[in-house]
C-alpha cells in the first residue's frame, strides 16, 4: 500500500488518537496538574512503541518525564531526532473557551482543544508519519524520538538530560514541528527563533496597606512607582532604554532585510485579524522585522491592591510585574536579565524598594536555509502543497534549539505547520484538519529527501 493510502484508511484513528492525547490536562506549569502530566507521559510511550519505536522509555527526572524511542535500521544511513512537547500552558481564563479546554471539538475543519497546535497536535503527526513510513515498508533513514513535558515551563531537566545523554541522542538534524507557517496556500519555514528573559519584580512601599486619603500623595505608592518605572523601559520611539540592551543585538544586512520585505503581509489584514486600529513598535522597523530580528521587551502580566468588587481607598504595600524580554541572536539571556535588573534596581526612588527575580531564560536560535536538511523540508513542502515555502523569522522561542546545537552540534529544522491564528497560549486554540493530516503527509518526504540529499 502508499503512504497516502495508509494515511486515508486510517484518519479516523490519527484524528482519535489525538483527541485521546487532548482529553489529558498535562498543564506543565501547575503541579496539581503532575499526575495528568505523567499520564500523558505515559500515553505517548505506548502510542510510540505501537507505532513501531523500540527501545522506548520513560526518561525519569526530578521534573517530568522525556518519552524516549528510536528505530534504527542501518547505521550508516542518516538519523533524524525528532523533539516535541506533551505539556500544554494552562487553559485559563476558562470562561472564554466556546468549548471545554480539555474536550477537543471539530468545528468548521478545525480542532479545538489546549494544545491542538502547540504542541500536541504537531508532534504526533511525527508519530503518526512514522507509523505510517513503517506500515508501508518506506522508513529509508534511523530516527530517534525525545517528547518532552517541560517546554512550557523552560526545558531545565531536559537540558540536564540532553548533556548526560550526548552519545544516546547522536544524529544528523534535529526536526520539530512547534512554529507555524503563513497560511495554508502559502507554506513557509521558520528560520529562527528569539531568546528569552523572563523576571518578575516586585515593588515594596509601606509596611501594610494604608488609607490613600490620610496618606495619599505623602507616601510612596508602589503601583505608581511600578507603572512610573515600567514605562521608562521605552523612549518615545519605543527603543528599549536598559544600558547596554542592544550592545549585542546582531545587525541584518540591508540586503537580508530587502528580502523580508517580500514575504507576503498585509498590515490591514493583520489589524483587522486582532481588531487593533494600529500597530506599535519599535521605529524604523517593519512589523515583520519587529517580531522576526528585534529584540523586545513585554509586561505580561501586573497586580496589586484592591482589585475586588467596587472600590475600596487604599495605598498598596505592594505591587508586582512578570516582564518578558524577546532576544535575538548575539544577546544572551543571562547578561539581559542582569542588565535589566541592574537597571531596575537603579531607577527606583528611594520611596520604594525592588526586587527582581529571574525566571527560565533561553537563547535565540537561527536555524541555517543552504544545508541539506533546509533543502529536504523545502522540497518535503514543496511537493505536497504545490508551492516552494518562504523562509521566516519566527517571533517565539524554544530555548532548547540553542542547546541543541551547543550540546549535540545539531542544527534543527522548524518544520511547522500552525498558523498565527490558532491562538496557542489563548482561549479557543486551535488546529486544522487540514494541518494535521498535511504534516502526516509532508513529514515522510522530508525522511525521504533527506536521505538522499547529498
Ligand atoms: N511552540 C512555542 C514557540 C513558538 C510559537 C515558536 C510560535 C514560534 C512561533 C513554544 O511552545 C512556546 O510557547 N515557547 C515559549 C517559551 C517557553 C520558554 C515558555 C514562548 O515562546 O513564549
Ligand atoms: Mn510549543
Ligand atoms: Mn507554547
Amino acid at each position: 500500500m502508499n503512504r497516502n493510502d495508509f494515511i486515508s484508511e486510517n484518519k479516523d484513528r490519527f484524528l482519535e488518537e489525538l483527541f485521546d492525547l487532548l482529553r489529558i490536562p498535562s498543564i506543565s506549569a501547575d503541579s496539581a496538574f503532575a499526575g495528568d502530566v505523567y499520564k500523558c507521559a505515559e500515553y505517548i510511550a505506548s502510542q510510540l512503541e505501537k507505532a513501531g519505536a523500540d527501545n522506548v522509555v520513560l526518561e525519569k527526572t526530578v521534573g517530568n518525564p522525556i518519552v524516549y524511542g528510536d528505530k534504527i535500521i542501518d547505521s550508516s544511513k542518516p538519523t533524524i531526532l525528532v523533539y516535541g512537547h506533551y505539556d500544554v500552558q494552562p487553559s485559563v481564563p476558562d470562561e472564554l473557551w466556546n468549548t471545554p479546554p480539555f474536550e477537543p471539538t471539530v468545528k468548521d475543519g478545525n480542532i479545538y482543544a489546549r494544545g491542538a497546535c502547540d504542541d500536541k497536535g504537531q508532534m504526533y503527526m511525527h508519530l503518526k508519519a512514522f507509523e505510517t513510513m513503517m506500515q508501508t515498508d518506506t522508513l529509508p533513514c534511523n530516527v530517534k524520538f525525545m517528547i518532552e513535558g517541560e517546554e512550557e515551563v523552560g526545558s531545565t531537566n531536559l537540558g540536564i538530560y540532553v548533556e548526560a545523554n550526548k552519545e544516546k541522542l547522536a544524529s544528523d538534524v534535529v526536526l520539530i514541528s512547534d512554529t507555524g507557517m503563513i497560511a495554508n496556500d502559502i507554506p513557509s519555514i521558520d528560520t529562527g527563533l528569539r531568546g528569552l528573559s523572563y523576571v518578575e519584580v516586585e515593588v515594596t512601599g509601606p509596611k501594610i496597606d494604608l488609607h490613600s486619603g490620610t496618606y495619599g500623595g505623602a507616601v510612596g505608592n508602589p503601583i505608581n512607582v511600578l507603572c512610573d518605572m515600567i514605562s521608562s523601559l521605552h523612549d518615545e520611539n519605543r527603543h528599549i532604554t536598559i544600558p547596554g540592551f542592544y550592545d549585542n543585538v546582531e545587525i541584518v544586512s540591508d540586503a537580508d532585510r530587502a528580502e523580508m520585505t517580500k514575504t507576503p503581509f498585509s498590515l490591514e489584514e493583520y489589524k483587522s485579524e486582532l481588531d487593533v486600529n494600529d500597530v506599535m513598535g519599535e521605529k524604523g522597523y517593519s512589523t515583520i522585522e519587529r517580531t522576526g530580528i528585534r529584540p523586545t521587551l513585554d509586561v505580561n502580566g501586573i497586580w496589586g491592591g484592591y482589585t475586588g468588587e467596587g472600590a475600596k481607598t487604599v495605598l498598596p504595600s505592594k505591587a508586582y510585574a512578570k516582564i518578558s524580554m524577546r532576544l535575538v541572536p548575539n544577546q544572551t539571556s543571562e547578561e539581559i536579565t542582569q542588565m535589566f535588573q541592574k537597571h531596575f534596581e537603579s531607577i527606583a526612588p528611594k520611596a520604594v524598594k525592588v526586587a527582581v527575580t529571574p525566571h527560565h531564560g533561553g537563547e535565540a536560535a537561527v536555524t541555517p536555509t543552504d544545508s541539506k536538511a533546509y533543502r529536504a523540508a523545502s522540497r518535503a513542502m514543496e511537493k505536497t502543497f504545490g508551492k516552494k515555502p518562504i523562509p521566516t523569522r519566527g517571533g517565539g522561542s524554544i530555548p532548547i534549539v540553542a542547546l541543541f546545537e551547543e550540546v549535540l552540534g545539531l542544527k534543527t529544522v522548524l518544520f511547522g505547520f500552525g498558523l498565527d491564528s490558532d491562538a496557542i497560549h489563548s482561549p479557543n486554540e486551535k488546529y486544522g484538519l487540514f494541518n494535521y493530516y498535511k504534516g502526516i503527509e509532508t513529514i515522510p518526504y522530508f525522511y525521504e529527501y533527506f536521505s538522499e540529499e547529498k
